[in-house]
């Protein structure tokens, strides 16, 4: 690296094509919000200093941006009156700095460090390095004018003729320049345009005037979508996903249908693990080699251990640590429970706080009754133990290594090892009782008595 490397990343803007409370930059992809997949990539490409420019008009962009960058990272936009005008918000934050700025915008989430890198490389040897792409249907998008390998001037979509709306290279967005020529330039950028705003991309223009040669280096249209409305943010999840699907398929993770399959930005899947259709792995989820994950799961903060077989149709909560070759069956819910390795609850379960031993068995319908309404407690069973089915163990409860409980049990005080706990109602028969009830409730309907 030659130079110094810092980001502003532009977050000010309203969103409003969106069409949501939640701002633009904060929708997620791939469970992570845009601005922080921004911020990712900036700080990957080995930026020293990230900037986040916000409006004032939403305070939780700017409470997720201090999140990441800090308080002194911050410029604010106010009000928001175009990217050029945002970039410019920056200018105080950056007056000493020196080396490249590279500008990106947070509404475009599959931007990664390796697409910014090249253009930081570029700006090493041109005035000004864009990113282009060619668009499939370039629609909205800024356009780029060449002139051979040079970069004449970028048009917004809006104020293009209709031979320059004919072009398909388009702007991602990004550019990198050093900082004082960045700042010089948007000094000169006017707001004379159809939405009167001050448009970054008049930088390329201003920049050609002077003498200055802008260059261009290509990214894939799907490393730079723009996400600004619900339906772009869903092709962009849709891309991001197929990316990651081929990479776990890459690494020997067996998907049948793999288009059913959803991923978190931190999903950790080892080579050999086999995913059935329609499963979701939301954030935090860790699987080892050899698991299968059955149909219709849904996993999130979990750990899964090796060889262990989940689902289908089983939801693992944040703190479910699943243990080497345990079961955990339909309808099962586990949420901050360690299962020991081996053990199993094979059907229809609530297990929420507490541990399960190696090799227990969790009878079908056990409930752990974790919360009083107030506080949350503990359900502690040991190894080898047999929950019989239809039990609700309330918390705090142990039970100890090879303990039983019946069946139907409402288990409220601590069972030692290998004990047997029995509590509910004593079984009595009543000979002939059932025939006599129907004999007479029939001579009942039928007017007799
Ligand atoms: C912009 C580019 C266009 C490019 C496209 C790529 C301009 C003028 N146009 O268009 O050439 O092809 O991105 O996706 O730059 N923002 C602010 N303050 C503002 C306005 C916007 O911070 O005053 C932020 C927004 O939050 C957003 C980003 O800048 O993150 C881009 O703004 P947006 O209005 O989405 O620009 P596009 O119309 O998509
Ligand atoms: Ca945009």
């Amino acid at each position: 690296m030659s130079q110094k490397r810092a980001a502003v990343i532009l977050a000010a803007g309203q969103g409003t094509r969106m069409k949501s409370p939640l701002p633009k930059v904060l929708h997620p992809v791939g469970g992570r919000a845009m601005l922080d997949r921004a911020i990712d990539a900036a700080e990957g490409a080995g930026c020293d200093r990230v900037i986040v420019v916000v409006g004032t008009h939403s305070p939780a962009v700017r409470e997720a941006a201090v999140k990441r960058v800090g308080e002194a990272n911050i410029a604010v936009q106010d009000p928001p009156l175009g990217t050029g005008h945002a970039v410019n918000a920056a200018r105080d934050l950056l007056k000493d700095f020196e080396g490249a700025v590279i500008v990106s915008y947070a509404d475009t989430p599959l931007v990664s460090s390796a697409v910014l890198k090249p253009v930081f490389e570029r700006a090493e040897t041109a005035d000004l390095a864009v990113m282009g792409f060619d668009a499939a249907d370039p629609g909205a998008y800024g356009r780029l004018v060449m002139q051979g390998d040079n970069l004449d001037a970028i048009v917004e979509a809006r104020e293009a003729t209709p031979e320059q709306r004919a072009i398909t290279a388009c702007n991602s967005g990004i550019l990198a320049c050093r900082a004082e020529l960045l700042f010089s330039l948007l000094a000169e950028v006017k707001n004379e345009n159809s939405k009167g705003e001050y448009y970054l991309t008049d930088i390329v223009g201003l920049a050609r005037d002077r003498g200055l040669q802008p260059k261009v280096t290509m990214a894939s249209e799907d490393d730079v979508l723009g996400a600004n409305s619900q339906a772009e943010l869903a092709i962009a999840e849709r891309v991001w996903q197929d990316s990651v699907r081929k990479a776990f398929m890459d690494n020997g993770v067996h998907m049948p249908a793999p288009e059913t399959v959803f991923f978190s930005y931190d999903t950790q899947i080892a080579p050999g693990v086999v995913i059935e259709p329609n499963v979701i792995f939301a954030e935090g989820v860790t699987v080892a080699s050899g698991a299968v994950i059955r149909a219709f799961s849904h996993l999130e903060g979990a750990k899964v251990g090796e060889g262990a077989l989940i689902g289908p149709y089983a939801r693992l909560r944040p703190g479910a640590d699943i243990g080497k070759d345990a079961h955990i069956g339909n309808f099962v819910e586990v949420k901050n429970v360690t299962v020991g390795e081996g053990a199993k609850a094979n059907h229809l379960s609530y297990l929420g706080d507490g541990s399960i031993g190696a090799k227990t068995n969790i009878g079908a319908g056990t409930i752990f009754c974790n919360y009083d309404g107030y506080f949350k407690y503990q359900t502690v069973i040991g190894a080898g133990a047999f929950i019989g089915s239809n039990a609700s163990l309330v918390a705090p409860v142990t039970i100890g290594d090879g303990a039983m409980t019946a069946s139907g049990s409402v288990i409220t005080r601590d069972v030692p090892s290998d004990a047997m706990a029995v509590a509910r109602g004593q079984q009595v028969e009543k000979a002939g009782w059932a025939k006599a009830f129907r004999d007479k409730k029939a001579a009942e309907k039928a007017g007799k008595t």
